[in-house]
């Protein structure tokens, strides 16, 4: 079965300078395993066709005015907020271009990690810390192997690429075990 099916989708943005039409019409398919690139200029629409499949859009001014957006054959579109919180995460994760977004560099990685974790499982902190650093290691991270790196000034500060793949992993590490693929 088709994993994620998106058709028609439009997004528009209501801005104090007038109607952005920011996704015109957008059709796609996933299977499970298979991966998509999507392409195109700056504005195009990428970032905003994926905000509005995890029901991010900033709100009040990005609105869904059309379209279906199906996962694993769930009408995400028709979801209520807590059932979108329960998909998100656990079924369907983003990770976003700047880490720091998503990561505080005040808290140890390892500890974030496992936070997110508990976040959607009922595990006990010490499983979730052991699953954080396991997940660390697969991307070669160094809050895999001492646990208590942090991302920012604090202590030992992390490069950029190693920001970067921490991200992922805190991204992508509250995903059921079934949807955690490869994350190198
Ligand atoms: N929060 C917002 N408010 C108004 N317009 C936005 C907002 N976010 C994105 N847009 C507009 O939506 C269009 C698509 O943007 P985006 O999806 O970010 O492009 P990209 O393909 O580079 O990821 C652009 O015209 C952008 O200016
Ligand atoms: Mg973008």
């Amino acid at each position: 079965m088709t994993l994620l099916d998106v058709r028609d989708l439009v997004v528009r943005f209501r801005t104090a300078d007038g109607i952005i039409y920011a996704v015109n019409g957008v059709t796609f398919e996933l299977e499970a395993g298979e991966t998509l690139g999507l392409v195109g200029e700056s504005g195009c629409g990428k970032s905003v066709t994926n905000l509005a499949i995890m029901r991010l859009l900033p709100k009040p001014a990005g609105r869904i005015e059309g379209g279906q957006v199906l996962f694993d054959g769930l009408d995400v579109l028709a979801m209520a907020e807590p059932e979108v919180r329960d998909l998100r995460g656990k079924e369907i994760a983003m990770i976003f271009q700047d880490p720091m977004t998503s990561l505080n560099p005040v808290y140890r990685i390892g500890e974030q990690i496992a936070e997110a974790i508990r976040a959607h499982e009922k595990t006990d902190r010490r499983t979730a810390k052991r699953r954080a650093v396991e997940l660390l290691r697969q991307v070669e991270a160094p809050g895999g192997l001492h646990g208590d790196e942090m991302l920012g000034a604090a202590r030992r500060p992390l490069e950029a690429s190693a920001r970067a793949r921490v991200a992922r992993v805190h991204s992508v590490c509250g995903l059921s075990l079934g949807r955690q693929r490869s994350l190198s």
